[in-house]
């Protein structure tokens, strides 16, 4: 007889992008502010909030809703077409220092331990974003705002994730930023995590300011269910 060892537990750990892996939430509020001011909305960090996670095209209502501004099909697609040109250029000039703080380390650990490490983002800009920081290679699976009809708080972006590598939601970890993706999170019944600010975030099941504070450890006993 031979003592077959089995598998080491299998988790799919899954990112959202935007304000989680890289710093370009700054650089979509830079570009809804410009488009906000340009039609008299006042627009702050605070409203930007309810942007977060959100697509393009609820993010310009809830804008122009803001500013009890009604629009044309036309005028609304040409201010979403120069919202999107000015944050790719803002997109075009960076490289993988935007990844932002400890997100290596995790990433590392992650594909080190042959985790499956996957992205949930509502964006339809993921892919060159991710080539831009040079870690595509990471993931075993991406889904993005070009794969899901229903946005998040809808679940569907993290349970095509799962699906795609054959994990259930009891196996998936999910990292988010934004209100809407925590609760997106905790609707598929995966875990949730927060990453960013307790009073915003308190609906996650646990919540770090950044990836630096997350030790390792933690992300150890994720995989062997120590700590669910
Ligand atoms: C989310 C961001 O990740 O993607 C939102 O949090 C953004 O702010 C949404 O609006 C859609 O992104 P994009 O790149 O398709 O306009
Ligand atoms: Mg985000």
């Amino acid at each position: 007889f031979r003592i077959i060892k089995t598998d080491m537990a299998k988790k799919a750990f899954i990112f959202d992008l935007d304000g989680v892996i890289v710093d370009t939430a700054k650089y979509h509020f830079l570009a809804w502010q410009r488009l906000a001011a340009q039609l008299g909305i006042e627009f702050t960090p605070e409203h930007n909030e309810q942007l977060k996670g959100v697509s393009r095209v609820r993010s310009l209502e809830i804008i122009l809703a803001l500013g009890n501004v009604e629009a044309s099909q036309e005028e609304k697609n040409e201010w979403l077409l120069q919202k999107n040109t000015e944050y790719l250029a803002y997109v075009e000039e960076m490289d993988e220092s935007e990844i932002l703080p400890g997100v290596m380390q995790v990433l590392d650990y992650l594909k080190h331990h042959k985790q499956n490490i996957v992205l949930g983002s509502a964006s339809k800009n993921a892919k060159p974003i991710l080539e831009k920081a040079k870690i595509i290679h990471y993931f075993d699976a991406i889904v993005d705002g070009n794969d899901v009809s229903n946005a998040k708080p809808d679940p569907e972006v993290f349970l095509q994730g799962a699906n795609k590598v054959n994990d259930s939601a009891k196996n998936c970890i999910v990292f988010e930023d934004s209100v809407a993706g925590i609760q997106a999170a905790n609707l598929a019944n995966m875990i949730s995590i927060g990453i960013g600010e307790t009073e915003i975030l308190h609906e996650a099941d646990y919540i770090f300011n950044d990836f630096t504070f997350i030790d390792l450890s933690f992300i150890e006993n994720l995989i062997n269910e120590k700590c669910v």
